[in-house]
Parts: C-alpha cells; structure tokens; sequence
C-alpha cells in the first residue's frame, strides 16, 4: 500500500531580524502515514509542532527534506517543490487543515461558509446545502447565527465553524492543528464524533493534540515532539510501517 504521506527529514529555521538570531524550529523530523490512519503529534509549547504541519501544508517551505504526498489527481509528489497551481488545488480538493487560530473568510455566513467548502468538492447545491445544515446542527450552532456573519460569533463558535468547514470537504489528508483547544469538554466531544465519523469513513487524518487522552481509542499512534524533533518514534512503538 502506497502511504499517503512520507515526511523525510525536514527542517526549518527562522532568522529574526530584531534579534539578530536564527531559531531552529525542528531537524530531521520524518514518519509515515498510511491510509486511514489517524496518527497524533505532542508535545510542549514552541517545541515545533506547527512548523511541521504547516510545512505539509505549504504554508511554510523547509530549508531540507522532502513531504511526498499520494494524491488523486497528480500521484506521489513532492509538496516542497509542487507549482503553486497544484498546491491550491490540493488545497480546495484534497488536503484539508484546521488551523490553531481562526481564520473566517470575512463577510460570509456561517451557512455559506461550510456550502462553499463542500461546492468546492463538485457537490450540488442542495447537497450542500443539506451537508451544511447537518453539520451546523452536529455542531449544535444555534439556527437563528446559521445566516449571520460569522466574524460576530465567539470563539468557540467560530472553532466550530472551522472544523465544520473542514470537514465538510471529507479531504483525502486531513491536518487539524489543536482543533479542541479552547473548546469545552461538551464542544470537544462534537469534534470527537466527527473525527470518528472521519476515520469510519478512510480519511487519514494527522492532528496535533494538546494531551491524546481525549483521543483515546481513536488515535492510531502518537508521536511525541521535543526542541524540533521527535522524541518519541510512534512507527518504532506500535511496530507499524514506516
Ligand atoms: N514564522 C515564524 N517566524 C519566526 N519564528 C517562528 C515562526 N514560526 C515558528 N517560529 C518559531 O519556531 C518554534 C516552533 O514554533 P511552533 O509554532 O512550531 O511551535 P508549537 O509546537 O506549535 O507550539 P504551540 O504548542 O505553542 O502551538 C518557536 O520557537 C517559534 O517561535
Ligand atoms: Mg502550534
């Protein structure tokens, strides 16, 4: 079976010019995903978590290392090196990603948002309109905000639509960056069922993840990060392939 994602040895550093310093961010972090996997990053704050994810994502490009991801439309590339043009249609098509902070696309509904997403996909509209609804009343967003602009909603309102919008999309790869942070244990146990939702349905999923606990019974294997890399090799521990 082809993984869907062989991270090798990436790393990344950042120069701050104010300091006049160069922060290594992580070095020689590599694993290896397969379909369906639901495999969780920890560790402590600054520890490089969000660097890695990021770079899978392209928001940040390593100085070394390779992310060769399996996709659909293009086969096995190198998302380092992809054309921009591939990249946003990864994006829309294929690899989703919750963000650690919220990021709403301003003056849009709440309903809208999550419509967009799945029209994205090649659903049709009343399809998206039903998948949107469902998720908004999975997410317990009270009727009366699903037609208002979502830049008035709290926090974990706006948490919640972002996970929606994400997952709206069933994305081949899916990257949640702490998407229960700030939420309450009741709000928590929403994105719980939907991530089991998720897997049931093959989607491979890589989250970092304030403790796993939560996750229990759900997450597949666990890799621990520490000053930039991992300490704790999930592949080696669970004996699965890397
Ligand atoms: N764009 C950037 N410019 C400069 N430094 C950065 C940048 N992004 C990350 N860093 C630095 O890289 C290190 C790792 O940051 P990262 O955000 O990956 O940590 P993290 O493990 O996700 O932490 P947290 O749990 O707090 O989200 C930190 O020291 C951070 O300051
Ligand atoms: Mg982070």
């Amino acid at each position: 079976m082809t993984p869907v994602l062989r991270v090798e040895n990436l790393g990344k550093s950042f120069t701050v010019h104010e300091l006049g310093k160069t922060i290594r961010a992580c070095h020689g972090v590599s694993m290896t995903i397969m379909p369906g996997e639901f495999v969780g990053i920890t560790g402590r704050s600054g520890s490089g978590k969000s660097t890695v994810l990021k770079m899978i994502y392209r928001t940040y490009v390593p100085d070394e290392g390779r992310v060769l991801y399996d996709s659909a439309r293009f086969g096995t590339i190198d998302l380092c090196e992809t054309d921009e043009r591939s990249i946003l249609y990864l994006r829309k098509r294929e690899i989703g990603y919750v963000s650690q902070f919220l990021n709403l696309i301003p003056r849009t509904t709440a309903r809208s948002t999550i419509e967009e997403a799945a029209l994205d996909m090649g659903r049709s509209a009343p399809e998206a309109r039903e998948e949107a609804e469902a998720l908004l009343s999975h997410f317990e967003l009270p009727p009366e905000l699903w037609d208002s602009f979502a830049a008035t909603f709290s926090g974990g309102e706006k948490l919640r639509l972002n996970i929606a919008r994400a997952m709206v999309k069933h994305p081949r790869l899916l990257l949640l960056d702490e998407p229960t942070a700030s939420l309450d244990d009741y709000s928590k146990g929403k994105v719980r069922d939907l991530i089991e939702r998720l897997k049931g349905e093959g989607t491979t999923m890589l989250g970092i993840f304030h403790d796993l606990e939560f996750m229990q019974g759900l997450c597949d294997r666990e890799y621990a990060m520490s000053a930039g890399n991992f300490t704790k090799r999930a592949d080696v521990l669970a004996g699965a392939a890397s």
